[in-house]
């Protein structure tokens, strides 16, 4: 059977990883400044990682949410205490689409509305459609009477106008845009709409699929605004690369028996993994190692990579050129063997390495990027 073909291949396979560096099957040796989009947060086989997970596969690695699984509390009350967000409950899912449909389906329940704002240039997954495909009263929410979207800049105004007509369940905002191309959305304009979502009885939803655990150098990226959703998604760096994802979800939302469900969701193996992940984040002070890491990253480009704009926060950084940066990326990766990633703006170069990235590989990419760029732009 062939795949569907469906992603466009860099004609590479890597064989083994460990931290940032990967190695392909010919021996060759790459920089990951993009951990396959926002994923790797630990670095690729952290020891501490991978014994967590064999450990966890020995003794059982799935059985269904029809029993007790201690491991999904260990992570939960983990995860409460190193988000501070101790008061709020977790569900678990298995990826950040997942995710956003279980948040928008909750606040369709809880407010009985259908309606929902998101912003331009927002990316909050691909799977919406299987909500609104089923038909069964007990599962569906509101939301799936053709679950109506508009779509807004990110304009106060704009958005009170819309709660004004009554029929919003939710507003879901990427605290910083990842695939949009890194891009963020003010501190006032965050505290402005948690306002207005109080205000008009609309359930706030910060997607922190790519921006959350540790990448912008706080746990959550919305947390640099000082504001407190009503539900947090999040998946990518939660498990470095095991499938898993999850909301976490304010303690004024009360539970039922059906009202969210999933076969995979907090298996064992997964709750490993997470914890895993958080225990490393812990144990080497990776926030503040990020934000520390992102800080020099973005004061050596602004002062030498010729760039229009350089933005985003902690380690989730957006380098905007006038030009497209198609052929930059395609030499990064080929003549200097070093993974970054694109976004929808074509101009946008966007870098997701390792929270735990050196500086030494900071440094390589930095030389390997002003190597690219002709001297003209960086002058
Ligand atoms: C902000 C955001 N939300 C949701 C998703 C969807 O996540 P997944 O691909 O795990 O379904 C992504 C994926 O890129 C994302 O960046």
């Amino acid at each position: 059977m062939e795949l569907f073909n469906v992603y466009p291949l860099n004609d590479i396979t890597p064989v083994r990883a460990l931290g940032a560096q990967l190695w392909d099957d010919k021996g060759k040796q790459y920089l990951d400044f993009y951990g396959g989009h926002a994923v790797i947060s630990i670095g690729h086989s952290h020891p501490h990682y991978v014994q967590r997970i064999t450990e966890q596969v020995q003794k059982i690695g799935f059985y269904s949410n029809s029993v007790h699984i201690p491991i999904q509390r260990e992570l939960a009350e983990k995860l409460g205490e190193v988000s501070d967000y101790p008061d709020y409950t977790l569900f678990l899912c298995n990826s950040g689409a997942e995710a956003n449909e279980n948040a928008l389906k909750l606040a369709s329940f809880h407010t009985g509305k259908s309606h929902v704002i998101a912003f331009k240039g927002a990316f909050h997954g691909r799977t919406s459609g299987a909500v609104a495909a089923t038909d069964n009263p007990k599962i569906v929410a509101p939301f799936n009477a053709g679950h109506p979207i508009t779509f807004l800049p990110y304009d106060l105004g704009e958005v009170e106008r819309v709660l004004q007509e009554g029929n919003t369940c939710g507003v879901i905002i990427e605290p910083i845009q990842g695939v949009g191309g890194i891009i963020m959305p003010s501190d006032e304009f965050l505290q402005g709409l948690e306002q207005l979502c109080q205000q008009y009885g609309a359930v706030l939803i910060a997607d922190e699929v790519q921006s959350g655990f540790g990448r912008s150098g706080r746990f959550f990226a919305h947390q640099h605004a000082g504001v407190r959703p009503d539900i947090i998604s999040v998946a990518k760096g939660m498990g470095n690369g095991f499938p898993i994802g999850g909301i976490l979800i304010s303690p004024e939302f009360k539970a039922s028996y059906g009202l969210l469900g999933t076969t995979f969701g907090g298996n064992h193996l997964a709750c490993a993994a997470a914890l895993a992940v958080l225990e490393v984040i812990e144990q080497e002070n990776l926030l503040e190692h990020a934000a520390q890491m992102g800080e020099y990253l973005k004061t050596e480009l602004l002062a030498h990579s010729g760039a229009q704009e350089v933005r985003g926060r902690g380690l989730m950084v957006g380098i905007k050129y006038d030009f497209p940066i198609k052929d930059v990326r395609d030499k990064l990766l080929t003549e200097h063997h070093i993974f970054v990633g694109n976004a929808s703006d074509p101009t946008v170069l966007r870098l997701l390495p390792p929270l735990n990235i050196k500086r030494a590989e900071v440094d390589q990419f930095l030389q390997a990027l002003y190597a690219i760029i002709p001297a003209e732009v960086r002058r």
